[in-house]
């Protein structure tokens, strides 16, 4: 047995592990977890340490000439202030105090990302390239910081990308949300479309070990979605979603799992319209060739739904959503209008006695609970809306499909 000497952090192990009989002391990799390395009968092994030291023997990375024990990974990055994005080798981040690293499993595209890559208004305002992209993910820690108590190698993590100071008045009273001094992965800091992705470990959601990875990565934008129609009552009620893109899509389903009386979806894409109906609408509208206002209103008895979901960002359908509501009913909007909205109050909302929320995020971490109790009830299922699924390699092929809407959630997978 001896210990590999190319590993570029070989670090100390408090637990001396039994294996083939000897006990082993020594270091080990702490990217992926291997015990390195050790010769028997001529080929050298490397000993692979999972799930608190359970031990599987295999070949030894370095004869493999593995991209990890060159201390590099790939990773799709935003390198300058132009279109696009690009799929290059850069090194693996180290997990500093108070961190965690993941080996990224699953990364889900999101909108954001989108936006982040055809470099639209608000990226070019936000990001300061070179940034690793992406968000949305599952991995399994294969590496803890110094301090870290809560996490351990071997879990299986998301991460609620919103990293908040903790410190501000809205964070010291519960309303981290809407931090004031927010960071987002894959916005402001290097995120996740890559092999290995480094997270504070105040950020990180354990997942169970038997979750499908590409599931557990869409838990964030779920979590917009039960954000939304949880931010009021909703049982027995009547819900419009306007926009089924994946959060929509997403949300047509939790309403039905939490008990909306019904459920009526409306968008522009016939692909996600079918895909809504395929997620549990009651109704679907496809707003380009048919009067949702006119639709809603029969539906309901000429009343209006007692909730609008708003999740296209559209400033014509925001204000249809007025119409479209009851008197005494509520509008919560999630989708973001790229421009300002001019809004008739008097009659629309003061008189028809409507409230309007504005919804950011998830609530930390109230919505992660109400998503993890609804993925665990069965009654919500979501896996409709993934489909796609791509190596890293393939991430434009992604990018194109986001252009084009003809998809629902698309999953990029690192270490296919
Ligand atoms: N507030 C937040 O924290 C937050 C977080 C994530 C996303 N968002 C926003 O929420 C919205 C939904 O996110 P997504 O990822 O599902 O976005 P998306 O862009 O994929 O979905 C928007 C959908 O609206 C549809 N649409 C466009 N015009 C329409 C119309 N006239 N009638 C009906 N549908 C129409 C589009 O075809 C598309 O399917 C976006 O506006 C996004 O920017 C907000
Ligand atoms: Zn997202
Ligand atoms: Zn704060």
């Amino acid at each position: 047995m001896s210990l590999c000497m190319i590993c570029p952090r070989p670090k100390a192990i408090d637990n001396p592990v039994e294996l083939f009989g000897p006990t082993v002391i020594g270091g080990y990799h702490p990217i992926p977890t291997y015990f390195c390395c050790m010769e028997e009968n001529g080929l050298t092994y490397s000993i692979i340490l999972m799930e608190g030291y359970k031990l599987i023997a295999g070949r030894c990375p370095v004869l493999e000439g593995e991209n990890y024990m060159k201390g590099q990974m790939k990773a799709v990055v935003k390198e300058t202030a132009a279109p696009g994005g690009k799929l290059v080798q850069v090194g693996i981040p180290t997990a500093g105090p108070g961190e965690i690293l993941v080996k990224v499993q699953a990364a889900s595209i999101c909108g954001t990302d989108h936006h982040i890559y055809i470099w639209n208004e608000w990226a070019r305002g936000r990001i300061k390239p070179p940034k690793i992209m992406g968000h949305e993910f599952c991995g399994e820690v294969v590496e803890v910081g110094e301090g870290v108590t809560s996490i351990k190698v071997g879990d299986l993590v998301s991460a609620e990308t919103h990293i908040v100071c903790g410190r501000c008045p809205l964070c010291l009273t519960g309303k981290g949300h809407v931090c004031m001094n927010t960071h987002i992965l894959g916005v402001d800091v290097d995120g996740v479309f890559a092999e290995y992705a480094v997270i504070p470990e105040g950020n990180a959601w354990v997942n169970d070990k038997d979750v499908d990875p590409g599931l557990a990565s869409i838990q964030e934008p779920l979590g917009n979605a039960v954000h939304t129609l949880l931010s009021g009552e909703i049982i027995g009620k009547t819900v419009l979603i306007t926009g089924c893109g994946p959060i929509g899509l997403m949300a047509v389903a939790v309403a039905r799992a939490v008990g909306a009386s019904a459920v009526f979806a409306s968008d522009i894409n016939q692909y996600r319209i079918d895909l809504a109906a395929k997620m549990g609408a009651d109704r679907v509208f496809n707003a380009a060739k048919e009067d949702v206002l006119k639709g809603i209103l029969k539906e309901t008895d000429g009343h209006g739904v007692d909730i609008v979901a708003e999740m296209s960002g559209s400033i014509s359908v925001i204000k249809q959503s007025f119409d479209m509501v009851k008197p005494g009913g509520r509008i919560s909007l999630l989708g973001l209008p790229a421009k300002p909205v001019e809004l008739e109050l008097s009659e629309n909302l003061i008189f028809k006695g409507v409230t309007v929320n504005g919804v950011t995020g998830r609530l930390l971490y109230d919505t992660w609970f109400q998503v993890k109790g609804l993925l665990a009830s069965g009654r919500l299922n979501i896996e409709p809306v993934i489909t796609h699924r791509f190596a890293l390699e393939e991430y434009q092929k992604g990018m194109e499909l986001m252009d084009s809407g003809n998809c629902g959630k698309v999953i990029l997978y690192p270490n296919r």
